[in-house]
């Protein structure tokens, strides 16, 4: 049995990890807003199996609840730490998930967009540098554990109508390889997730195509495989992948004549 800490655990790709990873008989924290959603995911998920020597556990552990679950914003940074740290009161996490994010149009020039920037930030880098935060110290110590970013293909080239949310997770992408070449030596992993378009309450209402358009527990095992296997940094599904490498080549003036006509992420005010 694993201990995995994971954001944005009541819905999507968050979810659909929390599922495969209480299937594997791993113990779980699941974070969100949302507390009645993160109970019911709960409450339907397996329980963790119990490690070898854990026969004389006593009565009232094995009665402790399965998982464990935190509602709380990402953006209260205390309010992450405080959940961090209440989850390794029961023992050392070997994986930490920050998956929470938003993704909504904004555009620079209305200025109501700046409040819904500042959420995009706070939401997708910040809260990813205060989630890690916690688990380092520990991590190092024991010369073990996994970090896990998420990125998007967004964060390739800049989407219009979009530069909140490509420039957070280009954003957290560099955050991320800092860090990993930071705890390399100490034998901690950081892996960033690449997703390209995933079937989630997030893509749902996208006014465009979605190429590869992937089911979000299909991505959970593929997310999982990277992360099992302390890859660097993983576009899912792989096809999105080669999207992303001709992307990062095409020049300028060319992706600015295919990318101007691109449909938008439509505007609203941030959650
Ligand atoms: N779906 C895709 O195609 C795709 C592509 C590239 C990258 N991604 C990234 O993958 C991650 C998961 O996205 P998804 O598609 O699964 O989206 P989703 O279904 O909308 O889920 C977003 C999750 O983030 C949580 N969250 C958002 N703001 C929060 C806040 N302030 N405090 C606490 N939790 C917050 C939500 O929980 P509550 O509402 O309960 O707070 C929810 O669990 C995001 O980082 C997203 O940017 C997704």
């Amino acid at each position: 049995m694993r201990r995995i800490f994971i954001t944005g655990a009541s819905s999507g790709i968050g979810a659909a990890l929390a599922l495969y990873y209480a299937r594997q008989g791993d113990q779980l924290a699941l974070l969100g807003r949302r507390e009645a959603v993160l109970r019911a995911l709960s409450d339907s998920l397996p329980v963790p199996a119990r490690n070898e020597g854990d026969e004389g556990i006593s009565q009232a552990v094995t009665q402790a609840p399965a998982h464990s679950i935190y509602a709380l914003d990402v953006r209260d940074r205390q309010a992450l730490h405080d959940a961090a740290h209440d989850f390794l009161r029961d023992g050392p996490v070997d994986i930490v998930i920050a998956c929470a994010g938003i993704s909504v149009g904004t555009l620079t020039e209305e200025l109501d967009d700046f409040q819904v920037f500042e959420a995009v930030m706070a939401t997708n880098l910040n809260a990813t540098v205060a989630t890690f935060e916690p688990f380092i110290a520990a991590m190092k110590q024991r010369g073990h554990g996994v970090l896990v970013g998420v990125s998007s293909v967004a964060a390739v080239r800049g989407l219009p109508g979009a530069g909140a949310y490509s420039a957070s997770k280009a954003a957290v992408r560099a955050y991320c390889e800092s860090l990993r070449v930071e705890l390399g030596p100490s034998g901690v992993k950081v892996v960033t997730l690449a997703p390209g378009f995933i079937q989630t309450p997030m893509t749902a209402h996208n006014p465009y195509k979605m190429p590869f358009l992937m089911p979000a527990d299909i991505f959970a095992g593929k997310a999982a495989q990277a992360i099992d296997g302390g890859i660097s940094y993983r576009v899912i599904p792989w096809q999105m992948g080669w999207v992303a490498r001709l992307l990062r080549l095409v020049p300028d003036w060319l992706y600015d004549r295919v990318a101007v006509r691109r449909k938008r992420k439509p505007r609203s005010s941030a959650r």
